[in-house]
């Protein structure tokens, strides 16, 4: 057995190695190294900690891939409340804020950092000599969320930082996001799988944050810069804002380059307008810039009003809107047998998409927004993927334009009662909720598209039931359900044309390999209401077999 000394040594030796290669790709974006350099370097460390797990910390470079789930957030309190941001939308508001700004700072000329203003979430991260201790959601800005581990995932948060020059304990303050890349795979991802898509960067990044596995968090893709020291004991730190993010990054924080020093309100208002024009540009989603008082001094004497510092405003960019005309209102019906009604839209280019349909989520949000066909409305892309119809231009109507009713839009005069467009059957909408069903079980499109979801990447994995092979399958009449699936024969899947003996004897081979999933996956590929992917790991932790979640009250 080697000596223990040698192998501690070993151990921090490597963990600085990496921590410093992890800095230059992560950080900096400047590798020194290979990326199978860096692996290997991983690894030998990976093998030393399982082989001496006495030595093991969670502030080691491998503890990155996430801890063991928790059963909910711990409670953090914030020393100094988390606060917002007052907004102001056109330079007459700017000007205003800067009047009343020299004003109280009695008349003297001012500085100024300009920022990006990330669509992310606020997060605190607090170390104590030198070690990432805790980082925590804003919460209501006084108690947030300890998600410490989740946070550790992120490649860009030092877990440790040089003890020497750091204060013996500090907070700082930044923004946790998913570039739009990240956020583009992710989405693409669950759409195989058949999830829910995000709505926008924000989401995806505040949901990967909020995991109760940090294993899930640890493959998203997330990032942060630091935009601010909350506090420093034991140490002096500078005192304008400019210099202390240089000081943070000299300790090996993440701060966007973009930050510029900036002497006058007109120089405010250049960069503002220079990233009006360029931010589509940006790898990440900015919704406007942030202006804060260089002096730290001048900052803790304009203090605050309610929970908005007078020392910094956000100046917010102009929403990618546009309108055109509502044609027609469809509906489509889900998995669940929802009927979901869409917008279909006179195309129109919208900050450079052409935009066909959107989003209209139920019958009481169209009604609630008095969006009626035949309307001119405003789209808007929040984020980037579905667009949505954020209400009328009530003063564009013609009088022709015809309200909506979803059981109107779907009444059959030969049936002389309301029915899915699909199958026909009936349409009941549970007491307490917003969204219509199709309650016949058997309509074709909720079963094909429930086999399409057993069969899909993140349920059952079976590679070759897509689309179009769950339309044949129900078709003909080869399954009815997707419990018909397990006994499918050979010869049956081979009479099909086109199908030869092979395809069919690797569908069933495939089909027989799904029985190997881990149960969490089987409970998702049921595809029951309100159950995703990670309810799914709850219900199977807590119940253990499908028997057992069958009998649970
Ligand atoms: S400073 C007291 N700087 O915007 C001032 N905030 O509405 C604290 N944000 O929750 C905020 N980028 O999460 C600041 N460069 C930036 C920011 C930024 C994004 C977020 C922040 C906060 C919200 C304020």
């Amino acid at each position: 057995m080697a000596d223990l000394d040698d192998v501690k040594e070993k151990i921090s030796e490597l963990r600085t190695q990496l921590d410093h290669h992890n800095y230059r790709y992560y950080v900096l974006d400047s590798p020194e190294i290979s990326d199978a350099e860096y692996d290997r370097l991983m690894r030998e460390l990976g093998k030393l900690e399982a082989d001496y797990p006495q030595f093991l910390t969670p502030d080691s470079p491998t503890q990155r891939v996430g801890a063991a789930p928790v059963e909910a957030f711990g409670v953090v309190d914030h020393p100094l409340p988390l606060l917002s941001l007052g907004n102001v939308f056109s330079q007459e508001e700017l000007t205003a804020w800067y009047a009343r700004t020299v004003k109280l700072a009695g008349g003297k000329q001012l500085s100024f950092v300009a920022e990006h203003k990330i669509d992310g979430l606020a997060v605190a991260l607090t170390y104590v000599d030198g070690r990432l201790a805790t980082g925590a959601t804003r919460g209501d800005g006084l108690r947030g969320e300890d998600i410490t581990q989740n946070l550790r995932t992120i490649r860009s948060i030092p877990l440790a930082v040089s003890g020497k020059e750091a204060p013996p304990r500090f907070e700082v303050r930044g923004e946790v996001f998913l570039p739009r890349e990240g956020f583009r795979k992710l989405n693409r991802e669950r759409e195989a799988v058949g999830l829910a898509l995000f709505a926008n960067p924000r989401n995806a990044a505040a949901g990967s944050v909020r995991q109760l596995d940090p294993r899930i968090t640890a493959q998203r893709p997330l990032d942060i810069y630091i935009y601010m020291l909350g506090y420093a004991e034991g140490k002096t730190t500078p005192d304008t804002h400019w210099e202390t993010m240089a000081y943070l990054g000299s300790l090996g924080f993440k701060i966007n380059p973009h930050n510029r020093k900036l002497g006058s309100i007109k120089e405010v208002e250049d960069y503002y307008q220079g990233w009006v024009e360029q931010k589509a540009g940006l790898p990440y989603e900015a919704d406007g810039i942030v202006v804060k008082v260089d002096s730290l001094e001048l900052q803790g004497r304009l203090g605050y009003v309610g929970r908005e510092p007078r020392w910094a405003i956000a100046y917010k960019f102009p929403a990618v809107q546009g309108t055109t005309q509502l044609k027609e209102i469809g509906i489509s019906v889900g998995r669940t047998g929802t009927l979901n009604p869409y917008a279909i839209l006179e195309p129109v280019s919208v900050g450079g998409v052409t935009i066909k349909q959107a989003a209209l989520h139920n019958e009481d949000d169209i009604r609630r927004k008095d969006i009626r066909e035949g309307d001119t409305v405003i789209i808007q892309r929040a984020g980037e993927v579905i667009p949505e119809v954020v209400g009328p231009v009530a003063s564009k109507r013609s009088g022709q334009e015809k309200e909506f009713s979803l059981l109107e839009k779907v009444f059959d005069k030969d049936k002389g009662r309301p029915a899915c467009p699909v199958c026909g059957g009936e349409i009941v909408r549970p007491e307490g909720e917003v969204m219509y069903y199709c309650s016949n079980a058997a309509c074709p499109a909720q079963a094909q598209q429930r086999l399409e979801h057993f069969a899909s990447r993140g349920a059952m994995d079976i590679r070759g039931i897509g689309e179009s092979q769950s339309a044949m399958l129900l078709r003909e009449g080869l399954v009815k359900d997707v419990a018909d699936l397990y006994s499918l024969r050979k010869e049956q899947l081979a009479k099909r044309e086109r199908a030869g003996e092979k395809s069919a004897a690797n569908l069933i081979k495939t089909i027989e390999d799904s029985k190997k999933r881990p149960l969490a996956r089987l409970i998702f590929a049921l595809g029951i209401r309100h159950v995703g992917a990670e309810m799914a790991e709850v219900l199977a932790r807590r119940f253990g077999s499908l028997d057992g979640l069958a009998s649970a009250s």
